[in-house]
């Protein structure tokens, strides 16, 4: 069973290691465009195999899509990452045309792939990925829930001084400054997290929350790697095991939460088929009008798409 990684860059890298050291394939796969920077990469990772204790094989390759053939399922991070003062939207120009070009190659040698995408804008670039691969929609979703939830459930374990691992939480929306934190459904070792902070303490864990990304852009000069490319490889996980978890991801709406053709975060189901289910939350009146306005924001990049004509 093969996995494949397309961009051997800072995320792209770090999920094929992880994807790696938890064996989830007996090959993973790291393409780049950048002549022998993915064989580097795959090298140096399969050096600390007899370290770390892994047989997963990684290989890089230079823009040699049949190496990744049949592969099950493949994770899309070729893309420019923000710089400071960018949002994550001005990218959509350079990484709507990588994107497509990467997929028509991903989906030529691995019919049956199921796609993650990572890049950025995620919303759009996944929409990109779905137009081109022309595939079920339950097999082309973008990562950036796990990242963005995984963001909320750090702060407020810091903030608790509680484990991480206790706190559960669900964000919808897209993937920038309108995504929406769900605390109504948040808990902390299943006591509601309202019951454990003041609302002020809450609001102010949100803002940051939603701001994250760009947080850790203005302390790196680049965007954040190791919590993205372990969200993807958690994705990953759950498809190649057949975990069916819930977790927030980017999916096609046809319908839910009252929205049409829009790709957005909202809990689903994960396993061997890709997205098994939506799971439709009753969303209370100021949640709906959040999420309506986050769809709001990634209509208006969904547009400059279109203005592209690449399709
Ligand atoms: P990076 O610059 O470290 O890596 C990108 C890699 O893509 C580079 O090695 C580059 O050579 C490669 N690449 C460019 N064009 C290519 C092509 N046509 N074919 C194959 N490879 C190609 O960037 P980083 O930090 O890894 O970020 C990658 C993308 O992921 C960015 O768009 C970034 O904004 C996005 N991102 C998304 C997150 C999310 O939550 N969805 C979180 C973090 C980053
Ligand atoms: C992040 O949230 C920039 O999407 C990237 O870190």
């Amino acid at each position: 069973m093969k996995i494949s990684v397309i961009g051997a860059g800072n995320v792209g890298a770090t999920c094929a290691d992880v994807c790696a050291q938890k064996e989830l394939a007996n090959e993973v796969v790291l393409l780049d465009i950048k002549e022998n920077f993915a064989e580097g990469k795959a090298l140096d990772m399969w050096q600390t195999a007899p370290i770390n204790l892994f047989d997963s094989r990684t290989i890089g390759v230079t823009n040699d899509y049949a190496r990744t053939a049949d592969s099950e399922v493949v994770v899309i991070t070729s893309g420019l990452p923000r710089k400071p003062g960018m949002s994550r939207d001005d990218l959509i120009q350079t990484n709507a045309k990588i994107v497509k070009s990467v997929t028509e190659q991903v989906i030529k040698y691995s019919p049956n792939a199921i796609i993650v995408v990572v890049a950025n804008p995620l919303d759009v670039m996944t929409y990109t990925a779905f137009l081109t691969a022309k595939i079920d929609p339950n097999r082309v979703f973008g990562m950036a829930g796990i990242l963005d939830t995984a963001r909320y459930r750090a702060f407020l374990a810091t903030e608790l001084n509680v484990s991480p691992k206790d706190i559960q939480a669900v964000l919808m929306g897209g993937h920038g400054d309108t995504m929406v934190p769900l605390p109504r459904y948040t808990t902390v070792g299943g006591i509601p997290v309202t019951e454990m902070i003041d609302e002020e303490r809450l609001e102010a864990i949100i803002q940051r929350t939603k701001v994250g990304g760009g947080e850790i852009v203005k302390l790196l000069g680049t965007s954040a790697w190791y919590a993205p490319g372990a969200a993807a490889a958690q994705m990953v996980e759950a498809i190649v095991r057949d975990q069916k978890r819930i977790f927030p991801v980017c999916a096609w709406l046809q319908g839910e939460y009252g929205m049409k053709d829009i790709y957005l975060g909202v809990p689903v189901k994960l396993g061997k088929a890709g997205i098994e289910e939506i799971i439709e939350l009753q969303l209370n009146e100021k949640e709906r009008a959040e999420l309506e306005g986050s769809a709001t924001a990634v209509r208006e990049v969904m547009g400059v798409l279109d203005q592209m004509d690449l399709f």
